[in-house]
């Protein structure tokens, strides 16, 4: 038997502006994670797949390819020189929120992956867990920047540039976050759409709040890695006053930002496309069960709290 396991992961800083050539900073939340396990059957049983949160099962051989856990376990064999159908049994699970913006897609695939490479005893750098895992993203969510399946497949912080190598940092001393989901889907693709039809309409406005953005990240580099949370509170909130011009903020996230700011919180901003989806909020840990309280009353439907080391 073989298990592999991959965390969920949260953007600090950069979102939206990282889709333009700006450096984002994103990090893993080890908090929940997804989990694969894949066992040896008896010849010619074929690949299943199990995935008891979803009450889903299936043989790999009669999936289609817009599934996208088939999707990637095909890539993955494909890769390994491994047998198309191999008699192996699969069962993913997972206490990532789905579509939370938490990255649950990407940590089941980046876990399946890794279980798979191990199970077929074969070694697989993160870089190449990523790349594997970017292109099922890319075949679903058309064309993301890549941030969420690399600092998945690193579980470090990231500094993330599209098209460059990341870069994995350590934070100077440990930072207390708060991730409050706003209970609002909104599917990052519309968010993303949104912006580009922005930047198309008033290149000028959007190329500078980008490079703003950029400014903000590069500045949050120094800060965590100077363990410096109280530099770090300051440009959160600017981020979000850069995300709110950019306009994919909203009201009920605005509501969560401003109560996690009034009952402590060294800065706050929403994290991922926006209008709905996460807030985070850089904490003092002994302010964390105040403002969890306070983003709770103001409408959070789940607040989870992780220490990025
Ligand atoms: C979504 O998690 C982050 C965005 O920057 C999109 C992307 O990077 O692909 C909004």
């Amino acid at each position: 038997m073989t298990t592999a396991t991959a965390p969920g992961k949260i953007i600090l800083l950069g979102e939206h502006a990282v889709v333009y050539g700006r450096a984002a900073i994103a990090v893993p939340v080890w908090q929940v994670t997804a989990t694969a396990t894949v066992v040896s059957t008896s010849p010619g049983s074929g690949c299943h797949v199990i995935l008891p949160n979803l009450r889903e099962e299936f043989a790999l051989r009669s999936a289609g390819d817009d599934q996208p856990i088939a999707h990637v376990a095909r890539l993955a064999l494909a890769q390994m020189g491994a047998p198309a159908d191999p008699d192996w049994r699969i069962t993913l699970e997972s206490d990532i929120p789905m579509a939370g913006g938490l990255g649950s897609g990407a940590a089941l695939s980046t876990a399946l992956v890794r279980a798979l490479f191990a199970h077929g005893g074969r070694a697989l750098a993160p870089a190449q867990v990523s790349a594997l895992v970017y292109e099922s993203e890319r075949h679903y969510h058309g064309t993301p920047s890549g941030i969420d399946n690399t600092v998945i497949a690193w579980g470090m912080p990231i500094w993330f540039v599209r098209g460059a190598a990341p870069e994995p940092f350590a934070p100077g001393a440990p930072l207390s976050l708060l991730i409050a989901d706003s209970g609002i889907a909104a599917p990052t693709r519309e968010t993303v759409s949104d912006v580009r039809r922005g930047w198309e309409a008033e290149p000028a406005r959007y190329e500078a709040i980008f490079n703003e953005i950029g400014a903000l990240t590069r500045a949050a580099r120094g800060a965590i890695e100077a363990g410096d949370a109280a530099a770090l509170g300051p440009l959160f909130d600017a981020n979000q006053a850069a995300l709110e011009a950019l306009g994919v903020s909203s009201a009920p996230l605005e509501r969560m930002i401003a109560a996690a700011r009034a009952a402590g919180a060294l800065g706050a901003k929403l994290s991922g496309g926006g209008r709905g989806g996460n807030v985070i909020a850089l904490v003092h840990p002994e302010h964390a069960a105040p403002v969890a309280h306070a983003l709770t009353a103001a409408g959070a439907v789940r607040v989870i709290e992780t220490v990025v080391r």
